[in-house]
């Protein structure tokens, strides 16, 4: 089964409403492969998804960077999958490494949010273990010395360990999870590096951080040909 390249741009907290206009400027005057070739989402922070939803491209979606781990009520600050789905948002990143080192975030908690979220019908893009529906699962391999950092995984790094991945998912989940799941690479992914990574059997498609709020964004959505 072909699995269609995915490219996640994570705008993290990053970002002015003139800038993000800026960015989906850009995005929206880009020449990209169609979206049954590669499938494109662009995570601004919560407080501008709905300008971005309004002003963006409707071949490109837009997910949020994280949401809480059940339905909403008395939690200070937090957004829940049902407000998600209320303004149209369909994908939510969950398990970032950021949010695992900085805010503590467990196994187990990203694991409670990811299958809240899926039963939501929110798409997630992830690397957790609670999952029981995989068609709306991206996993994000993000070696944490590469994120930010400039230093990016060799090719063969990367295919190494997707590899496994999807070994992993042969072995305990079954065949056709394994064929179909998109397991994507971050971790300093930039216009000059992309190409050569993308050419990997098992690497289908990016999480991008820092590249993701520059033109060289399209560049790597243009790497899925
Ligand atoms: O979510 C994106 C990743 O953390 C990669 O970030 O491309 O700035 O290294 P980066």
């Amino acid at each position: 089964m072909g699995r269609r390249f995915f490219v996640g741009g994570n705008w993290k907290c990053n970002g002015t409403t003139d800038e993000v206009k800026k960015i989906v400027k850009t995005l929206n005057e880009a020449e990209v492969p169609p979206e049954d070739v590669v499938e494109v989402v662009v995570s601004p922070p919560f407080v501008f998804l709905s300008l971005v939803k309004s002003l963006l491209r409707s071949d490109f979606n837009v997910a949020a960077q994280n949401c809480w781990v059940r339905k909403g009520g008395a939690f200070t600050g937090e957004i829940s999958a049902e407000m998600l789905a209320n303004i149209g948002i369909s994908w939510v990143i969950l398990g970032h490494s950021e949010r695992r080192l900085l805010l503590r975030e467990s196994n187990e908690f990203v694991g409670d949010k990811v299958a809240y979220a899926l039963s939501k019908d929110i798409k997630v893009i992830a690397c957790v273990d609670k999952i029981s529906d995989w068609r709306n699962i991206v996993i994000a391999y993000e070696p944490v010395w590469a994120i930010g950092t400039g230093k990016v995984a060799t090719p063969a790094q990367a295919q190494e360990v997707h590899s496994a991945l999807r070994n992993w998912l042969l072995q305990n989940v079954g065949a056709d999870v394994a064929d179909s799941t998109r397991i994507i690479y971050g971790g300093s992914v930039n216009g000059a590096n992309c190409k050569e990574l993308a050419a990997q059997p098992d690497v289908d498609g990016f999480l991008v951080g820092g590249a993701s709020l520059k033109p060289e964004f399209v560049d790597i959505i243009n790497s899925a040909v």
